[in-house]
């Protein structure tokens, strides 16, 4: 399979299939950096209240910086992580006093906002801006070490490196954040870390994981 069919099978796998989500699809990149925000440590079903209780508070970047920080915090409550509520309130600042108002669309300026990590740019860039950056996360490790093959500890910085290389190569010119979703979607959803669903996986016939048995092993992680 080349990157092209793979890409395809993805994407309309991902078309038939994806979950609804409040920000997906609605363009506003104030709104997707907020939901990558509170993906970072929650899953999709447990952030998807908060999300939509924080829009009703602060409908846009405006809203949340000129919002005190205590007033942040209270609407955060129960999602954990507070310095993720903190960074954000501090960095709707920078983008309000800085860049106009406007959510920055190039690597090194996203970079600026606290609580901006190489994933979260990634994420943001790509799917508010269809810039070509791939995302890593675990579920992006998760699908591409069994499609690859790939039996190194995930947990090592060589290891995630030359994934994060493979998702480079691959990721879609034309919809990169609708690739980077799908291959999220998929670690998520069929792609799962015990018992995945591989008669419906899309990627299945190149899958060196299924194809040798080995979707208990890989990915492999050595004990912390
Ligand atoms: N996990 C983090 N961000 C996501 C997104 N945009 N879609 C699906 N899963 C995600």
């Amino acid at each position: 399979m080349n990157n092209t069919e793979l890409q395809s099978r993805l994407l309309d796998w991902y078309d038939q299939n994806k979950r609804n989500m409040p920000w997906r699809g609605c363009g506003d990149p104030y709104k997707i950096w907020v939901s990558e925000i509170m993906l970072q440590q929650t899953r999709v079903d447990q952030a998807t209240p908060y999300f939509e209780r924080f829009m009703e508070h602060f409908p846009t970047v405006h809203d949340l910086a000129q919002a005190d920080q205590q007033e942040v915090l209270k609407v955060w409550e129960g999602l954990g992580y507070y310095s993720r509520a903190r960074h954000l309130h501090a960095a709707s600042k920078l983008v309000v006093n800085e860049f106009d108002g406007k959510v920055p669309d190039n690597w090194e300026d996203i970079n600026k906002l606290k609580g901006v990590g190489p994933y979260t740019a990634a994420a943001v860039l790509s799917i508010a801006f269809q810039k070509k950056h791939a995302v890593m996360d675990g579920n992006v490790i998760r699908v591409l070490s069994r499609y690859f093959g790939i039996e190194d500890n995930v947990r090592t910085t060589k290891t995630k490196n030359i994934i994060q290389e493979y998702a480079d190569e691959l990721i879609s010119e034309e919809r990169p954040g609708d690739f980077n979703q799908a291959l999220m979607e998929l670690g998520a959803t069929l792609c799962t870390p015990s018992s995945p669903e591989c008669e419906v996986c899309p990627l299945q016939k190149n899958c060196v994981a299924f194809k040798t048995l080995r979707t208990e092993e890989i990915p492999y992680k050595s004990k912390k």
